[in-house]
Formats: C-alpha cells, structure tokens, sequence
C-alpha cells in the first residue's frame, strides 16, 4: 500500500514539510506583555515532537493593543522576537516546519481571557480602546472602537511589515496573515463591521482594500523564498454578512498577485447573531473545497477533522492540500503518529523517539 498522501510531503516555495498536517493557530491566553514563556515551549513542542509537518503559533500580535487579551502573544520588540526564536528552533528541531500567524484583533481587543469569561474589559478596568474600520463594537456593550483614518491604516500595515521582519528574523518559515474570525482583517472584508464609505469600504473591491495593501506589503518584507498564507472567515453565518461567493473572489484576488501561497478556510467568528446550520465534521470543508477549485489556490481545511480516514480523504480527494487541526492536537498531541498507524504510513518519529513501540 503506498503511502496517503496525509503523509507525502509537501512544498510551498523553498519549504518541504514531512506531511500535510498543521497545528492550528491556537490562543494560549498565557503570555505577558506578549512574551511566550515555558507554555508555550512544550505546547508548541510536544506538537511537533507529535509529528504534524507543520507548527503554527497562536495569533501573534503585531501591537500591544493588537491583542486579544492581555495575555495573547505579540511580536513588536526585541525581547518577543528572542522568544519566538525560541520557539521556532523547538519547532524545526522537532522536524516540522515553525509558521506563525501574524494578527491584530481590531474590535475584538481587550477582552478577558476565555477562562475568566471572555467579555471586554472597559478602559477603567486597565482595557484599552480597540482599532477598528468603523466605530462599531464587537458586542454590545463594549467599549466603541476607534475607527482607523486612512494614514492609521497605513501604520497599522506598518507594523505587519515590521512583525513579518522580526519573525523571519527569529526563523519562521511560513507566515499566516490572519483575517478571520472576526478581527481587524475580516473587520473590513465584511459588510456587517465595514461602514466606511472611503476607499477601504463599500463594496467588496473596498473592502478587500486593506487585505491587499496587507499582503503587498507583507510579501515585500517576507523572503520571496518562503511561504505566505491567509486565514479568511469564509462565510459570516449571518444574513447580509460575508460570503463564500465573496471568498471565492476575494482568493481569486489573491491568487491572482502570485503573493499568497494557501487560503487557510475557516469562518464566522465576526457577529454575535452568527447561526451555523450544523457543526458537522468538516463542516467547512467546502469552503477550502470552493475556493482551491474556483479561485485556484492551495487551502487548508479546518474544523472538527478529528479522524485519520477523514483527514486522509480530505487531501487525497483534493478538497483542500492540508489539513489544519486544533482541538484534536490538543487531546492529543501525538495524533499524527497515531493516524500513521492506523493509515499504514511511516509514523513521523523523531529520530530520539525511534525506539517508542507505536
Ligand atoms: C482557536 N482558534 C484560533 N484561530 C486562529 O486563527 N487563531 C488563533 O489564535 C486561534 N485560537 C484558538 C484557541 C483555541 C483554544 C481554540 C480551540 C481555537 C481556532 C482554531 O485555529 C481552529 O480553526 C478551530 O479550533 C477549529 O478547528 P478544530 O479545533 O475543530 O480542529
């Protein structure tokens, strides 16, 4: 039996990671003052000693006030970029491929972490007003955002170019652009959280307008040999919202630069009213299935792909090239080893744990 191709190699530019599975992005709420520390060494760590071929860090803000909460990771000093590149060298030294999502929270900053209920913290409460394309708030009741001018939009890119730089800098090899889930990329992809009636809103052509100067500029400071991907939030769940039609245009757009290398297809995340019909395994398959067939671009598939025949389909079928997974890495980080096994390939063993009875 020849081996899946969950399990073949797979190139983006100058990188070849071992399979096609990637750890999700996922928040640890334990960082200070954006600072990694020991958590996230052995989270990311224990992934890639697992065997996922790809590693990508939690949404890495790219300001202080880009961040979720006050204990989501960032990348804007020296003293981050020295952490990060300790978690990039335990990553690659793992045998998988260190990627980090460059993010900046928009109307979703200053909130709790999860465990502590994750509402807004007011400004008196040591919060802090959040950027946004127009001044509506994620929820109601939080603080209202500050809606970025034009040159405010321009900084903000800014620090993108510059967080990009620290962490090639710091040896990461893919850069995920996040713009889903309801923070400040997605912000302005969807009508429900874009009212501006400039350049960088109205229809879709506007609204895009900021997630391609984004990309321009990132890919500009980014090594052309490597890697870039972005996270979009196919669809808002929510009438008059986002939608896959839009997504599929959008990634065209995107593929279209030659500057983006993967849409990571997620979704939702952006208004509280969302309603999702069913949260089925792989429910958003489609979407990564819709937009690498109509917009021509590699994706990623993400969401409740919890088994290995599953994951192996979704490749094999060409529905999507990887396979992103998030709590099922959390439960176990091993589970690339343990889907090896059970689809007869090579387990991706760390040469130290060649000796483990799988
Ligand atoms: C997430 N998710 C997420 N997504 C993202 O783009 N950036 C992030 O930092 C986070 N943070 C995060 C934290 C935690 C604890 C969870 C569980 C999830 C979403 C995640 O990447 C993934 O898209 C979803 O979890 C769906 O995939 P699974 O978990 O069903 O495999």
């Amino acid at each position: 039996m020849s081996t899946p191709l969950l399990f073949q190699p797979i190139s983006f530019r100058s990188v070849t990671a071992r399979n096609r599975i990637v750890l999700a992005p996922m928040c640890q709420f334990s960082a200070h003052d954006g600072l990694g520390n020991d958590w996230h060494v052995q989270h990311l760590g224990a992934r890639a000693a697992g065997g996922a071929g790809i590693v990508m860090t939690e949404a890495t803000a790219v300001s202080a006030v880009g961040r979720i909460t006050p204990h989501c990771m960032g990348l804007y000093t020296q003293a981050h970029q020295a952490q990060l590149a300790r978690l990039a060298a335990v990553i690659s030294h793992a045998g998988a491929v260190p990627a980090i999502q460059l993010a900046h929270a928009g109307r979703k900053a200053s909130a709790k972490v999860p465990w502590e209920g994750g509402a807004p913290i007011p400004v008196e409460d040591g919060g802090w007003v959040p950027l946004a394309p127009s001044n509506l708030p994620a929820v109601p009741g939080a603080t209202v955002p500050h809606a970025l001018t034009a040159s405010e939009i321009g900084d903000v890119i800014g620090q993108f170019v510059a967080t990009a730089r620290m962490a090639r800098d710091a040896g990461f090899q893919i850069a995920e652009l996040h713009a889903a889930h309801g923070y400040l990329g997605h912000s302005f992809l969807s009508p429900v959280s874009n009212h501006r009636t400039d350049a960088y809103g109205g229809a879709l052509e506007g609204r895009m307008r900021f997630l391609m100067e984004l990309t321009e500029a990132v890919r500009g400071e980014w090594p052309a040999d490597l890697p870039l991907w972005v996270r979009l939030s196919c669809t808002d769940w929510v009438p008059g919202g986002l939608t896959i039609e839009e997504t599929v245009e959008v990634s065209r757009r995107l593929a279209a630069t030659g500057m983006v290398d993967l849409v990571d297809c997620s979704s939702g995340g952006l208004a509280p009213n969302q309603a999702i019909p069913s949260l089925h395994p792989g429910y958003q398959v489609p979407f990564a299935e819709a937009v690498r067939h109509r917009a021509g671009i590699a994706t990623g598939a993400v969401g409740l792909i919890t088994e290995p025949t599953h994951a192996a389909e979704i490749v094999a079928n060409g529905r999507a090239d990887v396979v992103l997974l998030g709590r099922a890495l959390l439960a176990d980080p091993a589970w690339p080893l343990h889907a090896a096994k059970a689809l007869g390939a090579p387990p991706p063993l760390p040469p130290q744990y060649l000796r483990a009875a799988l």
